[in-house]
């Protein structure tokens, strides 16, 4: 069965075609960010309309470059949740659109879940994934623990109070007077810094907590480059700094980056390793270790999940560098599974802000 994909629920327009859940024919993903750099962050509505323009091309890119034809299509799969509202509404309204024209079914399919996915349908050969797996997304708008029994029945196990890592990442780029978004510069500056150079807080909250905090580790890097503010918040004005970053050498920045990221990085190994010493669902041991979302094409990040597995003897399944960030691959891919169970949607459809993946 050939799945169309549709996603748009942020700064990417993406559309692909995937065969059977796994085989990726297509991955067809518009970037926006040129649009929002000069603004330090992605604009709503600058997305939604940017969303409008480019969608149908970015389909039509997908049939091609899949070498299929629209009849050929099984089913239309769309990200409806979540994510910035009018941009999701972009991409729901073109899916249904198509899978009515179609006569086929339209499926809704969780962004969030979808990441989860991203890693199982990975390179030719490989098995499928085994459940229960414990789940991690990590992105700019997400920094969260699942577990999973199967691909579609996904549930929060904790979740960040603050920043999401990505965010954190590219707040610690702004700082550094890096573009955005900074996290692909930051791991690339932080391969040449000592990550001792700096002492940066590694986040713990309760002993026994699943949820995440990076809003610490983003001031102790603003201090470190900045200098502690010398009249400031506290006092109800405007913080005032000894120095910018124009006063850092490139080793000191690369020192800042490196240091930077063997805190944030471990701060979600930690957690990770407190949710791997619990019993999985069920009460039997976790399988698999999913991971997904922007931050998962992180160097370091990669390096120590797979050194996580092995110690704890769980498969660690990373996405290959293509899905990694916001892509319909993986929409498509996780759509196969819902129709499968019986789970397509009408044209009532509706976008949302909020993820489906609630606490267990
Ligand atoms: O999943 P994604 O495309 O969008 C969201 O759903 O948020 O993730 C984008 C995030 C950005 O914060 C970006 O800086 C971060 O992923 N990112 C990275 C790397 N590549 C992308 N962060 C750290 N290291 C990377 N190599
Ligand atoms: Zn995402």
């Amino acid at each position: 069965m050939l799945i169309l994909g549709v996603e748009s629920s942020c700064d990417e327009t993406a559309s692909a075609v995937v065969r059977d859940g796994r085989e990726v024919l297509s991955n067809v993903i518009a970037s926006q960010h040129d649009l929002h750099a000069e603004y330090g962050g992605v604009v709503p509505e600058i997305a939604s309309r940017a969303h409008v323009e480019r969608i149908v091309p970015v389909v039509r890119r997908a049939l091609r470059e899949a070498g299929v034809t629209p009849g050929d299509l099984g089913a239309v799969a769309v990200g409806h949740r979540p994510g910035l509202i009018g941009a999701l509404l972009v991409g729901v309204s073109a899916a249904k659109a198509l899978a009515w024209s179609l006569g086929v079914p339209l499926v809704g399919v969780d962004h969030v879940e979808a990441h989860l996915y991203s890693g199982v349908m990975a390179a030719e050969g490989q098995a499928g994934a085994a459940y229960p797996a414990l789940g991690l997304v990590v992105s700019g708008g997400h920094t969260s623990l699942y577990e999973c029994r199967s691909p579609i029945d996904v549930r929060r196990l904790g979740g960040t109070i603050d920043d999401a890592v990505g965010e954190a990442y590219d707040k610690a780029a702004a700082i550094l007077g890096l573009g955005h978004p900074g996290g692909p510069t930051v791991d690339r500056l932080a391969a040449s810094g000592d990550d001792r150079a700096f002492d940066f807080p590694i986040s713990r909250l309760g002993p026994d907590s699943l949820d995440f905090s990076f809003s610490g580790l983003k001031t102790a890097v603003l201090y470190a480059v900045r200098g502690v503010p010398v009249s400031g918040e506290r006092h109800g004005g405007k913080a005032e700094f000894a120095r910018d970053a124009s006063a850092l050498t490139d080793k000191q920045r690369a020192d800042v980056c490196a240091s930077f990221q063997r805190a944030a990085v471990a701060a979600v190994v930690l957690k990770l390793e407190r949710a791997l010493a619990r019993p999985a669902p069920g009460g039997g041991r976790w399988k698999t270790l999913l991971v997904g979302g922007g931050v998962s094409a992180n160097s370091r990040l990669r390096k120590e999940l797979l050194a996580l597995g092995g110690r704890r003897g769980v498969d660690v399944r990373l996405p290959p560098m293509g899905l990694c960030l916001d892509n319909a691959a993986m929409i498509a891919g996780l759509a196969f599974h819902r129709l499968a169970a019986g789970l397509a949607d009408g044209l009532s459809l509706t976008a949302s802000p909020f993820s489906a993946a609630a606490a267990p």
